[in-house]
């Protein structure tokens, strides 16, 4: 008799070990799912310097409040976040929240990346753990002000958009392509303008900006004429792909590099098809607003 109850305590152990190894497992991220939400997100590109390496830092965020540097995500375990748990990496990344050094600039979009997903999130957490680590200290801002951590939790509270986080990526082509736009790829951040304070004017939503980041323009890209109103999908998806406008032009500065991919890495051009096709039918059904913004290119 004891010796049947002993052995059903085992077996009862070995299940519940089991079991939990399972959710484990669930948890953790799929990296090569990772990869293309590292490309469908620009390659997180402001986290990489002009030649490299991937993720390891140094590139400008030029902002009104000062010039700020994406820090090192390679798995370093220094200078990177490579001792990072990976809930504290999903914090930094949807909520704002640095290990160590508290709520983030916003200069860091973690209120857009907030209706990311567990699944994609963590997907992306499993890819950053592939990056090579490299070894490179993090810049210190420049001009940041005083009492910065302060000012960066009180803007929070007042001005960060609040998203709700769905459960699980949307199938239908149109929400998927809203759920890119908004939460992974950050068309909106840079196409959408910002008041004096850098709140997001969501009633011009897509509609450009004369000072978008680093001061520079940033195309209207609603179906408005002064907007991209005579672009089809397939022009849209060309754009993503190569960089070309349908007129045979290429875009540069910031929406090259979220094209390309910076210091080597993927960039939209490396993502699916699919997932493009649905950023472009998106797209197309958003508010068409009167906004014009005078190209800069030559
Ligand atoms: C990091 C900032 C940034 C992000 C993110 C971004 N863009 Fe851009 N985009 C720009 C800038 C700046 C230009 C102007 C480039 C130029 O004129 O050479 C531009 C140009 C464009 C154009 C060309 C419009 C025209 O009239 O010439 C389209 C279309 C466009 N972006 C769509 C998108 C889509 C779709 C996404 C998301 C998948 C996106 N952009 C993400 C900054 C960005």
């Amino acid at each position: 008799m004891v010796a049947r109850t002993w052995l059903l305590l085992q077996a009862a152990v070995v299940v519940a070990a089991l079991g939990v190894r399972e959710s484990n497992a669930m948890e953790r991220g799929d990296a090569e799912r990772g990869r293309t939400l590292f490309a469908l997100a620009g390659g997180c590109g402001c986290h990489t310097a002009k030649d490299g390496p991937v993720g390891a830092g140094g590139g400008e965020v030029p902002t009104p409040f000062g010039k700020f540097y994406g820090t090192n995500i390679t798995p370093d375990v220094e200078t990177g976040i490579g001792t990072w748990s990976d809930e504290e990496i999903i914090a930094a990344i949807r909520d704002g929240v640095a290990r160590g050094k508290g709520v983030e600039s916003p200069a860091m979009p973690y209120y857009w990346y907030s209706g990311m997903t567990d699944a994609d999130v963590r997907d992306l957490v499993a890819y950053l753990r592939t990056l090579p680590a490299v070894r490179k200290e993090n810049r210190p801002h420049e001009g940041e002000l005083p009492f910065a951590r302060l000012a960066y939790r009180l803007w929070r509270t007042l001005f960060a958009p609040r998203f709700d986080r769905v459960r699980e990526r949307p199938t239908e082509p149109i929400a998927r392509g809203r759920y890119w736009v908004d939460h992974v790829s950050l068309c909106a951040d840079c196409h959408t303008p910002r008041n004096f304070v850098g709140a997001i004017r969501f009633d011009f939503y897509l509609a450009g900006s004369l000072q978008g980041p680093g001061g520079d323009k940033v195309p209207n890209i609603t179906p408005h004429e002064t907007g991209i109103a005579s672009w089809d999908e397939d022009d849209l998806v060309q754009l993503l792909r190569t960089g070309f406008t349908p007129e045979f032009d290429n875009v540069q500065g910031w929406m090259a590099e979220v094209v390309e991919g910076k210091g080597g890495g993927p960039g939209y051009r490396d993502a699916p098809e699919e997932e493009l096709r649905a950023i472009a039918r998106y797209l197309r059904t958003v508010k068409p607003i009167a906004h014009k913004i005078e190209s800069e290119r030559e």
